[in-house]
C-alpha cells in the first residue's frame, strides 16, 4: 500500500482513477453522517470523503473516532466536488478522495496546541512552540521556512562550486582565543585544566587555508558566541563563511551581489539591481544615524551645528563648544506623539549620557517646545529651511560628540517608524530590499575603561594603505578595509581584507593592541608563524545565513528559520538542555562545581 500521490497534487483530470494518500488528519467534519477529514502531508492537502455506505463499519467508526494529527493511510476513488463546494484556497479544492480502505499508523494524543488553524497557531505562545517544536514544523509557515533554507543552501552551494571555490570543513574543536564574544569551552580529559573553545568564526582556519593554497574557500559554518542572545542572535548560528586569494574589496563585492542576485530570483523571484550603493562609516551615520542603515525611508539627520555655534541656547552652543555638533530628524506626523512616547526617546538620549532631549511638535501653526523662546528669527528660519517643517511635524535635537548625536537621533529614527507604524502610518516601505555596502570603518575604537584600542572588526582586518603611516601617529583616523552587507537595516554580513604581512600583524596586535608578546605569542604565535612561509594577500567575509533566510521569508526572529532554536536565555526546550550532569562525567573530567544552581 504506497502512496500514489502527495497531498498536493490531485486534479478533476484525475477523477475517476483509485489513488492512495498518507499523512496527518489535518481536521475533521462531521455532516450528517458523512464524515469528511482533510488530509495533510509536506505538500498540502486534501478533502476526503468517509461514507458508511461505502465503507465497513468498523472501519467508518474508527475514523469517527480519530484525533486531530493522527496519521493514517488511505485509498479510494477521485471525485470532482459537487458544484458549490469547491474551496478555491487549495489546489486540489476541486476534487475529493472518497474513500475505500483505512490504515491508522499511529493514533495522536490530544495535542496541546492546535496545528490546523493559522489564527490560532500564530497566537500560542513561542515556548510551548518551541518545547513542542515538531508539531510546530508541521504548520506551513514552519515548513516553508525550512524548505527556502534548503533551496538557498544548495544554490548557495552551487554558486560557490562554480565560482572555483572548494567547501573546506573546519573543526568546530577549537583554540580559547578571548577576543570579541565570549566563548563556549569543552573541557579536555585527557589533560586537567585545559579547554578546547567552539569557535566563534573558522576566521583564523580560514585564513590558514589560504597560506595552504587553497585560493576560494567556502563553507555553511557552524559558529558559537556565548553572547546576549535577541531576535536576531543564537548561540549557535550558521555563516556562509567565505576567503579568497589575491583579491581586493571589488572582488567580494562582486562575488557577494552575484551571490545575493541568485539567492533573491531563487527564493522570491525577485530580481535585485546591483551594483549596490556603497556608502562610508562616516555618511551612514551622518545621515542615519547607525552603520547598518535602513535606507528605505526617509527622516534623515539633518546638521545645525553652524547655525547653533553662538545660540543663546546653552545646551547647543555648550556642545558645539565642546567639540560637539547639534543634529535634528523631523518625525513627520508625530507632533501627537504622547508624553510616554517622548519619554522613552528622552531615555534613548540619557542611555547615551545626555542630559534630556529637545524637541518641537507643530500643532495648530504653534511650535510647542520648552526651548523655542531661545531661538532667533535666523535660527528658526534655518530649521524651516532645511527640515521643511510643516503641521503635524515632531522635529527631535540631539546636540552632543559627534557620534552620541548621530546614534541618539538614529536610534529615535527607528523608534519613530515603529510608532508611525502603530499608527497604521507604514513609512517603511514593505516588499522593498534596500542593499548596500557600508565601507571605509574605522579600524580602531578606543575603549576609555580599558584605556586602550580595540579592532573595530576583528585584529586580521588590514588598514587602507595609504593610512598605515597614522597608525602610530594618530591611530583613530586609520580607516579599515572593512565592508559590511547591510539589508533594511539588518546587517547580513561582514569582512574585510586581511593583514597578509607578519609584521604588521605582530604590531597590530602588540604596539596597537598592547597584547603583551608572550600572550601574542600563546595565542596568536602558529597564525605569525605561518605567516612567515608566503601567506598570499587574502580577504573575505561571512553572510550570517540564518539572518538571510530571515529575511527572505519575511520574518523579524531567525529563531523562525532555524529548526531547533534556543529561548532567549540559551535554553533548548524540547530537549531540556543545557542540564546537569552526573558527578562521575564531572569527576572524569577534572571539573568541581563550586555553587550547583538551584533548579526551579
Ligand atoms: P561577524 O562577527 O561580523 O564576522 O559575523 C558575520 C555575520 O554573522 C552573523 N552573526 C550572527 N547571526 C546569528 N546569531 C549570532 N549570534 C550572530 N553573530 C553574528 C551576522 C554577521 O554579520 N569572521 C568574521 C567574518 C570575516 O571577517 O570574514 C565574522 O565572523 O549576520
Ligand atoms: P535644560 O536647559 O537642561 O533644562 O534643557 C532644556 C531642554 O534641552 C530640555 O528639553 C532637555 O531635554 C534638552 N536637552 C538637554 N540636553 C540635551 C542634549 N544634549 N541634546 C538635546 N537636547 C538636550
Amino acid at each position: 500500500m504506497k502512496r500514489t500521490q502527495h497531498c498536493n497534487e490531485l486534479r478533476p483530470a484525475h477523477a475517476g482513477q483509485t489513488v492512495t494518500l498518507a499523512g496527518w488528519v489535518h481536521s475533521r467534519r462531521d455532516l450528517g453522517g458523512v464524515l469528511f477529514i482533510d488530509l495533510r502531508d509536506r505538500e498540502g492537502r486534501t478533502q476526503t470523503v468517509f461514507d458508511p455506505v461505502d465503507l465497513p463499519a468498523e472501519v467508518f467508526a474508527t475514523a469517527t473516532k480519530l484525533h486531530s494529527e493522527s496519521v493514517i493511510q488511505l485509498t479510494g476513488s477521485v471525485r470532482v466536488r459537487p458544484t458549490g463546494t469547491d474551496n478555491a484556497k487549495i489546489p486540489t479544492g476541486q476534487v475529493e478522495v472518497l474513500v475505500k480502505e483505512m490504515v491508522v499508523l499511529n493514533h495522536a494524543a490530544v495535542l496541546p496546541f492546535p496545528v490546523d488553524d493559522p489564527e490560532v497557531a500564530n497566537k500560542v505562545n513561542e515556548e510551548l512552540r518551541l518545547q513542542y517544536r515538531y508539531l510546530d514544523l508541521r504548520r506551513p509557515e514552519m515548513m516553508r521556512n525550512l524548505r527556502v533554507r534548503s533551496k538557498v543552501a544548495i544554490a548557495t552551494r552551487s554558486h560557490m562550486d562554480e565560482q572555483g571555490f572548494l567547501e573546506v570543513e573546519t573543526p568546530t574543536l577549537f583554540k580559547s582565543t578571548p577576543e570579541g564574544a565570549r566563548e563556549f569551552l569543552v573541557p579536555n580529559r585527557r589533560d586537567p585544566g585545559t579547554f578546547y573553545a567552539l569557535p566563534q568564526s573558522p576566521q583564523q582556519f580560514k585564513q590558514i587555508l589560504m597560506v595552504g593554497g587553497i585560493e576560494r574557500y567556502f563553507q555553511l559554518a557552524r559558529c558559537y558566541r556565548d553572547e546576549d542572545l535577541r531576535a536576531d542572535r543564537q548561540p549557535e548560528f550558521t555563516q556562509v563563511d567565505i576567503e579568497m586569494s589575491f583579491i581586493d574589496r571589488e572582488d567580494i563585492y562582486a562575488l557577494i551581489e552575484g551571490l545575493l542576485k541568485r539567492v533573491w530570483k531563487i527564493a522570491l523571484d525577485i530580481d535585485i539591481p546591483t551594483p549596490f550603493k556603497r556608502i562610508s562609516f562616516d555618511e551612514a551615520l551622518n545621515r542615519w544615524g547607525i552603520d547598518k542603515p535602513d535606507t528605505r525611508f526617509g527622516m534623515e539627520l539633518v546638521d545645525f551645528t553652524e547655525e547653533f555655534r553662538a545660540s543663546t541656547f546653552k545646551v547647543f552652543s555648550g556642545a558645539v563648544a565642546a567639540g560637539g555638533v547639534v543634529k535634528a530628524i523631523n518625525a513627520r506626523g508625530l507632533a501627537g506623539a504622547t508624553q510616554g512616547q517622548l519619554e522613552t526617546m528622552t531615555e534613548t538620549a540619557k542611555g547615551f549620557g545626555a542630559k534630556g532631549l529637545a524637541y518641537i511638535k507643530v500643532e495648530n501653526g504653534e511650535w510647542k517646545s520648552p526651548i523655542v523662546k531661545f531661538f532667533t528669527e535666523a535660527e528658526k528660519s534655518a530649521l524651516v529651511a532645511k527640515l521643511g517643517i510643516q503641521e503635524g511635524d515632531l522635529i527631535l535635537f540631539a546636540a552632543d560628540q559627534w557620534l552620541n548625536a548621530c546614534e541618539i537621533l538614529g536610534k529615535i529614527r527607528l523608534y519613530c517608524a515603529d510608532v508611525l507604524k502603530g499608527q497604521g502610518k507604514l513609512v517603511i516601505p514593505a516588499d522593498r530590499f534596500d542593499f548596500l555596502w557600508v565601507i571605509e570603518f574605522p579600524l580602531l575604537g578606543f575603549d576609555r575603561e580599558m584605556n586602550r584600542w580595540y579592532s573595530s572588526h576583528h585584529p586580521f582586518t588590514a588598514p587602507v594603505e595609504e593610512d598605515i603611516p597614522l597608525l602610530k601617529t594618530d591611530p583613530k583616523k586609520v580607516r579599515g578595509q572593512h565592508y559590511d552587507i547591510v539589508v533594511n537595516g539588518v546587517e547580513l554580513g561582514g569582512g574585510s581584507i586581511r593583514i597578509h604581512q607578519p609584521d604588521v600583524q605582530r604590531t597590530i596586535f602588540e604596539e596597537i593592541l598592547q597584547i603583551p608578546p608572550d600572550e601574542t605569542q600563546l595565542r596568536f604565535g602558529y597564525m605569525l608563524e605561518a605567516f612567515k612561509y608566503g601567506a598570499p594577500p587574502h580577504g573575505g567575509i561571512a553572510l550570517g545565513f540564518d539572518r538571510l533566510i530571515a529575511i527572505l521569508c519575511g520574518t523579524p526572529s531567525i529563531r523562525d528559520v532555524i529548526a531547533f532554536p534556543k529561548t532567549a536565555k540559551g535554553v533548548c526546550l524540547m530537549t531540556d538542555s543545557p542540564s546537569h550532569v552526573t558527578g562521575r562525567q564531572l569527576r572524569d573530567l577534572h571539573i568541581e562545581v563550586k555553587a550547583a544552581p538551584k533548579k526551579e
